[in-house]
């Protein structure tokens, strides 16, 4: 590969040092990079950890994966492209029982958003894909084009946190009677058309995140693996998340605030009402960027990182 090629996949890993600092509980423990993509991150946490420690590097974006080069980390480092929400599978597969941690960096890396191909970004011409995982069915041009406008409203309004979301459904299905979208100009258009000019790149990046989002289950999966991580770590294991919308960022701060609820039996009480706390939460407010690192990275300005720690109460 050339030089010219191999710089394009670039990618500033954000709140390392934080992530470091917060995540790590044993220097010989068992470490999950559910969103591996360059390995920044994986590569910090790897400089700390004994040489017995053990990696999992997960993403499924396999031009990512292929970019690592194993023998940067001393530990044992297993690369598995698949879907995070494959966490308990994986780990049955490698037989591991427990984990001390696991970090989620949500979203995508920066070499994909800038890659027109992908489709990810309002600001280039690309074909209508958006997919994390290229080989998955669901593309942005099928759900623009197939999806009912009620259906467009609705995602835009959800995931996009879109006030114009009707409209913009209605310019897409007009637009889409003429001729089908296959273009990322052509949603763009639609957008265009339908919101004040004053606020059209607000909206623009929220009707694009709402597709991105769809696309690729993002709140579907990220639901399901705060689930499942609580049984996949030792106690006194910790999970981090870093988010970048403030979708995720809730889901994320609900989850842990619900599972660290300890609520003693009183009598008069039902079953339901009793909480045992599984979590106790790190972090009350989100780790966010110091203005150094958001001056520097652009991503580390929206980036919001949460951590709790794995209690020794068994789960039901
Ligand atoms: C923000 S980047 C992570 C960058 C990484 N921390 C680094 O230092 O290079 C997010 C990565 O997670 C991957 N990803 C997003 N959602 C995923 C999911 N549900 N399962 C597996 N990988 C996912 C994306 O393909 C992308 O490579």
């Amino acid at each position: 590969m050339s030089q010219i090629t191999q710089s394009r996949f670039r990618h500033t890993p954000v709140l390392v040092d934080e992530v470091c600092e917060l995540l790590i509980n044993d220097l010989s423990g068992v470490y999950v990079d559910g969103t591996f993509g360059l390995g920044g991150h994986t590569k910090a946490l790897s400089s700390l950890l004994n040489a017995d420690a053990t990696l999992i590097g997960i993403d499924q974006d396999q031009t990512a994966l292929a970019q690592f080069t194993p023998s940067l980390v001393q530990q044992t480092l297993h690369l598995v492209c698949t879907n995070f929400e494959n966490l308990k599978q994986i780990l049955g597969d490698l037989k591991i029982n427990k984990v001390h941690g696991i970090l989620l960096d949500l979203g995508l890396n920066s070499f994909s958003l800038d890659d027109p191909e992908r489709g990810f970004a309002f600001s280039l011409h690309g074909p209508l894909d958006m997919r994390f995982d290229r080989s998955n069915e669901l593309t942005a041009e099928i759900v623009v084009n197939t999806y009912s406008q009620e259906q467009l409203a609705d995602v835009i309004y959800r995931y996009g946190e879109e006030r114009n979301s009707r409209r913009i459904a209605r310019r897409i299905v007009e637009m889409r009677a003429q001729k089908r979208l296959t273009r990322s100009d052509e949603l763009k258009q639609a957008v265009a058309r339908s919101v004040d000019p004053r606020f059209r790149n607000k909206s623009l990046a929220r009707v694009f995140q709402a597709f991105r989002i769809e696309v690729n289950r993002e709140m579907e999966v990220l639901s399901s693996v705060l689930d499942s991580a609580i049984e996949l770590m030792v106690p006194g294991g910790r999970l981090a998340v870093i988010s970048y919308h403030s979708l995720e960022d809730r889901m994320v701060k609900m989850h842990f605030r619900e599972l660290s609820q300890d609520i003693p039996r009183q009598p008069g009480m039902v079953d339901e009402e009793v909480k045992v706390p599984l979590l106790k939460r790190i972090t009350t407010k989100p780790v966010v960027a110091l203005p150094g690192e958001a001056s520097v990275n652009p991503r580390a300005r929206s980036a919001k990182l949460r951590v709790a720690e794995r209690t020794t109460h068994a789960t039901k």
